[in-house]
């Protein structure tokens, strides 16, 4: 039997927007509740909860000041309790965020580390001495614009943060630090929850002698100086993948848990699944593969990638599928609504797990935020905001998009709610939601869709063709990412099967299987 997590698919819920119970303006775990038997219509496996720990929300829960605590926004364990007990009662697991590159500064660790430099949780965090001029210890950035270092007066000592100066970096050379932050995914486990995506793996480590970053070339001035050096000692240095392994190892040691870390956005087969680690020393059984938000919209890339990274990944581990999150653009204002639709086909096809992120279902498009309402720090620092994907989830057409019964949610309700929202697409036989929620059904009754082998045709330009099988099933997918009409010539055997879906969403109007199968502009099936 291969694990449950192979054959799932995987909905990130951004618990700020999804749903607010208590009236506040902000999401919260009651949200959740009342809204599982949306998610179990849907259609999906787990639900993967952004942060909902303790936090002063710089960066909005990925700044974590207590790790066994539910930050009371979001509500309290008992309500936490509830949640896993009944998503289980639906058969939904739940997949918490776990935050270990860096705690909050109102962490207790940190407090206690820059209490004094004797202190001994000191080294629980990266302090460096003052540069001869006083500034920063070397020229490394943090992702939100400054340097990476903040300057603790009292101690004279810098502190080092790749991200807010509330976000400081946790030592994982001093193995008290990794015990601790193991302690804490324990404590999750052993309250029963299913598995965690883990924030920024590859970052967890840097350079023990902290030299500066070499220049990035591509850097032009006026450019944001978080991008003027790249990033080579400031992450993914010697000891990561031993790091990875053992941190793996505290999920291996109970059963039926999953493991996903978020690395670098790269396109590199190696660099991705060399953190799944070897059967005889596995790592984690999911790193992100986020080449699909960074490939061009582009057959001929996606097909080379795809052939290369489903044969890179080793058997232990299994292929998975990122086309959004709550750092990015959103998927439909990205690619354009038709390619969005073309895309969820590809999503639940290939073989691997997908990932989807709220909102995806809807053909949401980024929200109206102006500038002056960015929450966001990299919005607020760089301009670069992911406020835009972070907007209310629109429920239903009213004036809280069914989101909210407060005038003032933390980021404003998208003005395509009315058009765009749960109640509305239910009833649309044509709508996006409709059509996820067939893919999603292809994929539970169709063997091949989940366990089946990938294997790719040479297609017309523009074309994206392959088939899956699992024994007897079988399934063919065309995927036309161009806006001109395209003929395929199919496998031979295809002449006995049908479209089953179309990203038209017109089942009266499917398109005839023969030999050949003409697709429209940006049109996505599955045959089987
Ligand atoms: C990850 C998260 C992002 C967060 C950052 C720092 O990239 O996805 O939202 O800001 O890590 O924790």
């Amino acid at each position: 039997m291969s694990p449950w997590w192979q054959s799932a698919v995987v909905y990130q819920i951004y618990p700020r927007s999804l749903k607010d119970a208590d009236g506040d303006g902000v999401g919260d775990l009651r949200g959740i509740i009342e809204k599982l038997d949306y998610f179990t219509w849907l259609g999906v496996n787990a639900l993967w909860i952004s942060p909902i720990m303790r936090s002063p929300m710089v960066d909005f829960g990925y700044d974590v000041s207590d790790y066994q605590a539910i930050d009371p926004l979001f509500g309290t364990l008992a309500d936490f309790d509830t949640l896993l007990a009944e998503a289980h009662a639906r058969g939904l697991k739940i997949i918490l965020d776990l935050v270990p590159n860096h705690t909050s500064d109102q962490h207790a660790w940190f407090q206690e580390a820059r209490a004094s430099r004797e202190n001994p949780k000191r080294d629980w965090y990266i302090w460096r001495e003052p540069a001869a001029d006083g500034g920063p210890p070397n020229n490394w950035k943090s992702y939100f614009g400054g340097p990476a270092w903040t300057l603790d007066a009292a101690t004279g000592q810098y502190y080092l943060h790749n991200f807010a100066a509330g976000q400081p970096e946790l030592n994982y050379r001093n193995p008290a630090v990794r015990e601790a932050m193991f302690d804490q995914i324990s404590f999750w486990l052993d309250r029963g929850v299913d598995g965690f995506r883990i924030d920024v793996i590859d970052r967890m480590m840097k350079h023990p002698d902290f030299p500066d970053n070499p220049p990035d070339p591509n850097w032009k001035p006026g450019d944001a100086d978080a991008w003027q050096f790249r990033r080579v000692y400031s992450e993914n240095q010697d000891g990561i993948h031993e790091l990875i392994a053992d941190m793996g190892a505290v999920f291996r040691a109970y059963s039926d848990r999953v493991s996903i870390g978020e690395i670098a956005y790269s396109s590199d087969p190696a660099f991705i699944t060399r953190f799944a680690g070897t059967p005889d020393k596995p790592q984690i059984d999911l790193p992100f593969n986020f080449a699909p938000l960074m490939l061009p919209w582009n057959a001929s890339a996606f097909r080379g990638f795809v052939d290369a990274y489903d044969a890179a990944v080793p058997a232990h581990s299994f292929p998975n599928y990122v086309l959004g999150n709550h750092d990015q653009q959103r998927l439909a204002s990205r690619l354009g609504t038709a390619q969005a639709r073309c895309a969820a086909v590809m999503l639940f096809t290939l073989r691997g797990v997908p990932f989807m992120y709220q909102g995806e279902e809807l053909g949401l498009t980024d929200g109206e935020v102006a500038p002056e309402q960015y929450r966001d720090p990299q919005g607020i620092n760089m301009g670069n905001s992911r406020d835009f994907c972070r907007t209310p989830f629109h429920w239903d057409g009213s004036p809280g998009a069914g989101f909210t019964t407060s005038d003032a949610p933390w980021l404003p309700i998208a003005s395509n709610a009315p058009e765009l929202n749960v109640e509305t697409e239910k009833g649309d036989a044509y709508s996006v939601l409709r059509l996820y929620r067939l893919l999603l059904t292809l994929r539970r009754v169709i063997p091949a869709l989940t366990t089946g082998t990938y294997r790719s045709y040479d297609a017309p330009d523009d074309v994206f063709l392959y088939e899956r099988e699992a024994g007897e099933s079988r399934v063919v997918v065309a995927l036309n990412f161009g806006a001109e009409p395209r003929t395929v010539l199919l496998p031979p055997y295809s002449a006995r099967l049908h479209v089953l879906a179309s990203s038209y969403s017109d089942q009266d109007a499917l398109p005839a299987v023969g030999e050949t199968i003409a697709l429209r502009p940006f049109e996505g099936v599955v045959i089987g």
